[in-house]
């Protein structure tokens, strides 16, 4: 790996003795020398049993906002429907293409195999044609995740126009304090439409991400929410292109967050404003108690290419029960390991503008060459004029440093915002899976016109992955 420093396993004292490159591929370990708790995913103790959806891509008229619009769905239903399975299943999913282009799936934030028919970005599907998808998420992966089209080029407008559904994996021990705590799944997409059909895209789009005019919380405007139980989980999903959601409390309260991208947190934490990018998800613990309706609002937000919403907006709202008790908050989730940096066997870094650049700012980032087993840390700075979305597929990562600083929150993301001038230090743990998958930025029109990375994880033998070639844009942009 030249030109990166290279940190060696043993440089820095570990907690507990040292991780070498066989501990971490054994796999099975329930706890490695540095901390992590890492789930058993022992093969042959898994799949536990099957479970099959089948999702039709094709063209709809729904009606959003008391007007019939003409979208791209799947099943015919905006959002698409939910996809759910538990840990150590198998999400066996069929895509049928009704379009009249080539589309495919990605599960964004999914702990999965990116090769063969898992999450395999590199898949297109034909008009006419379909793929079958098969994936298996490993014990202590679970949570709030979504699913959109990936195809290369063509990411943007598939998923302006449509095409996006909520995806949960549920844990096989849930923790014992949600119990008591009703769902709901909200999954934010925002639109303009023009002439019954979300309006195209125009070319200051691609830089500055595109924005609708109407957010939609599942399909409708400001929905009131009607639970049953007083406490309430919201799982969030942030499905619009580039929107950022500046959420709150209408009432000034804090919002109690429990989860961001699925990892559940220790604890909840209670946060007046929570921003929310294009493709994070955010779980959120609400108590309700017989002041009336809890109205979550979206404040203002600069994302440098866009101040939007102009003014405070509410967005939905929940709506108690009648006899409702105020239920207790739970004080405690779950256990985060944390990970020492002491352990980082690779640093790389690069920066973030319309593009990915080496760190010497001379041209565009190589592929990623990692290794199996390796902890590796990315800094990653944005010195561009707008916020950017970080997104890594596969590997969840922690949030180790902003600007030299400890994280205050050091769970697993598979998302990250960075507003101008930002610099973060990923901590990414290559443990599970090998193979070709890619990073990029979730401004979906920014990933299309070029911020799309590739990485290749390969094995202990070393050997590359057979596959589409490195030149990502080469091998995906030709059907064009
Ligand atoms: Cu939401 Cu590359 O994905
Ligand atoms: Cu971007």
């Amino acid at each position: 790996m030249p030109g990166w420093p290279m940190l060696g396993c043993g440089m820095a004292p570990m907690q507990g003795g040292s991780l070498n490159r066989r501990r971490l591929l054994q796999g099975g370990a329930a706890i490695a020398a540095c901390g992590v708790v890492w789930p058993a995913t022992g093969a042959g103790r898994f799949p536990s049993r099957t479970v099959e959806y089948e999702l039709d891509a094709r063209p709809a008229v729904i009606e959003l906002a008391g007007q019939p619009v003409r979208l791209l769905t799947y099943d015919g239903l905006f959002p698409g429907p939910l996809l759910r399975a538990r840990e150590g299943e198998r999400l066996r999913v069929r895509l049928i293409n009704r379009l009249d282009e080539p589309t495919n799936l990605h599960f964004h934030g999914l702990h999965v195999s990116p090769a063969g028919n898992a999450d395999n970005v590199f898949v297109e599907v034909q008009p006419g044609g379909s793929f079958t998808y098969e994936l298996i998420v490993p014990p202590g992966y679970g949570g709030t995740f979504w699913y959109h089209p990936h195809r290369h080029g063509a990411l943007a407008r598939q998923l302006w126009r449509g095409l996006a559904g909520p995806l949960v994996i549920d844990p096989l021990s849930p923790p014992p304090a949600l119990a008591a705590a009703e769902e709901r799944i909200l999954v934010f997409k925002d639109i303009t439409v023009a002439d019954g059909s979300p309006a195209p895209h125009r070319s200051a789009d691609w830089a500055r991400g595109k924005s609708g005019q109407l957010v939609l919380v599942n399909g409708e405007v400001q929905p009131r929410l009607r639970p049953r139980e007083p406490l309430v989980r919201l799982r969030l999903i942030n499905a619009c292109n580039a929107r950022m959601l500046l959420l709150a409390r209408e009432d000034g309260k804090s919002l109690q967050v429990i989860a961001h991208d699925g990892h559940l947190l220790e604890a909840p934490l209670p946060l007046e404003t929570v921003l929310l990018t294009p493709a994070q998800r955010l779980d959120l613990l609400l108590a309700l108690d017989d002041a009336g309706p809890v109205t979550i609002v979206h404040k203002p937000y600069n994302r440098g290419a866009q101040r939007e919403p102009s003014r405070t907006e509410p967005l939905f709202s929940v709506q108690p029960s009648t006899n409702a008790a105020t239920p207790a908050l739970p004080t405690r989730l779950t256990t985060l390991g944390g990970i020492d940096p002491g352990e980082v066997a690779v640093r790389r870094s690069f920066r973030m503008a319309m593009a990915f650049l080496a760190a010497d700012g001379q041209g565009q980032l190589a592929p990623i060459e990692a290794q199996q087993g390796d902890l590796e840390l990315w800094e990653i700075t944005n010195v561009d004029t707008q916020d950017h979305v970080f997104h890594l597929h596969t590997w969840p990562f922690q949030v180790w440093r902003r600007d030299g600083v400890p994280a205050a929150d050091p769970g697993w993301r598979d998302t990250i915002n960075l507003v101008p001038g930002e610099r973060v230090e990923l901590l990414i743990p290559f443990r599970d899976f090998t193979g070709r998958s890619v990073f990029h930025c979730h401004i979906a029109e920014h990933g299309d016109a070029g911020m799309m990375g590739i990485i290749e994880v390969r094995g202990p033998g070393g050997q590359r992955a057979a596959g589409p070639s490195l030149d990502y844009g080469a091998a995906l942009c030709r059907s064009g």
